[in-house]
């Protein structure tokens, strides 16, 4: 049996612009997708350029466009593929810039990784280090929500909608590692506020439009965006409610509360609040809605039940503080 590999090329010293190639080799029992592309290299094009090391989905470092999914080529195997393609296609991963060939250039990505202070506030960056004391984490304290399993593939990066359309957003990866440290109980409460009031300003928390793709690629599990729901709570508690996307979670539950339903003709005047500027754009906004009869009536009635409704949200507060 054999496959088709059509495999991504791109010099940047032959090509104006990348282009498709494609390879035909055999296909053997258990063979991944790194397999095959170890093979071409070997047998066939020694000028096919990617990046590869642990070969057991440790090091991160072979995620890569499969079929039109961001995955580890090393635990991407092949039969599936050509039973559900009837090729292997393979590709860079969208929102990285390419390098050559199937190499990405990843600086970004660790740049943001390296934006929200991947250690604790408590020990120095290393380099810098002036101690060597070991900071033990208490006992009972050691899974972080299994944001610790991240081996930094950049997956959750290439599958980020938000990414896609606001480059300099965080991203799933940098604030997933954001989480590891507002949750370490060894990080002073300090350090995690003022962690926080860094992560609620614009290209932070609040810019993840929670499609959940960066938890469908994730190879290990780590369900970013639900670390970025944990941090979005976190800055919520402590204070940090003035920023649109915590006045629109606190003005819809508000709502919620009072008439059992979502208000929209109140809902933009909850997220803006009574900003001059932000108000003009919200009553200019309005006002079009207006003449297109799509402004709901302010006044609306309360849902029937509410107390039942109330009872919801008295038994959530009460979870929350037990
Ligand atoms: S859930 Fe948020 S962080 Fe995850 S991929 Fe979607 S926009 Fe990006
Ligand atoms: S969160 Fe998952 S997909 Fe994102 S970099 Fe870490 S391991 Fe890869
Ligand atoms: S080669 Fe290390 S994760 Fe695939």
């Amino acid at each position: 049996m054999r496959v088709t590999f059509r495999i991504h090329r791109f010099n940047p010293e032959l090509d104006r612009r990348s282009h498709w190639e494609e390879y035909r080799l055999p296909v053997w029992r258990g063979m991944t997708v790194l397999d095959g592309l170890i093979f071409l290299r070997n047998q066939q094009d020694g000028t096919l350029s990617f990046r590869y090391s642990c070969q057991s989905a440790i090091c991160g470092s072979c995620a890569m466009e499969i079929n039109g999914t961001d995955k580890l080529a090393c635990r991407t195997p092949v039969r599936p593929e050509l039973e559900r393609h009837g090729q292997v296609q393979v590709g860079p991963m969208p929102n990285f810039p390419v390098i050559k060939d199937l190499v990405m250039d990843m600086s970004a990505f660790w740049g943001k990784v390296q934006q929200v202070t991947p250690w604790l506030s408590s020990s120095e960056p290393e380099g810098k280090t002036s101690s060597t004391q070991e900071l033990p984490l208490p006992q009972g304290h050691g899974d972080f929500h299994n944001v610790d399993a991240c081996i930094m593939c950049g997956a959750c990066v290439a599958a980020c909608t938000s990414l896609e359309v606001s480059s300099s957003f965080l991203g799933p990866a940098a604030l997933a590692k954001a989480d590891r440290f507002v949750s370490d109980p060894r990080e002073p409460e300090e350090a995690k506020y003022q962690r926080l009031l860094e992560l609620e300003k614009p290209d932070g928390i609040w810019d993840c439009t929670r499609c959940n793709y960066c938890v469908e690629v994730c190879p290990k599990d780590v369900k970013p965006m639900d670390a970025i729901i944990r941090l979005r709570r976190a800055a919520i508690e402590r204070g940090l409610t003035a920023s649109g996307g915590a006045r629109h979670i606190i003005g819809f539950s508000d709502l919620i509360h009072r008439e059992g339903r979502l208000n929209e003709a109140l809902m933009p005047l909850k997220v803006v609040g009574f900003h001059p500027r932000g108000l003009m754009k919200v009553l200019a906004l309005g006002f079009r809605m207006l003449l297109k009869g799509k402004v709901p009536n302010p006044l609306g009635h309360s849902l029937p039940g509410l107390a039942n409704i109330r009872r919801i949200f008295r038994s959530f507060r009460s979870t929350l503080n037990s």
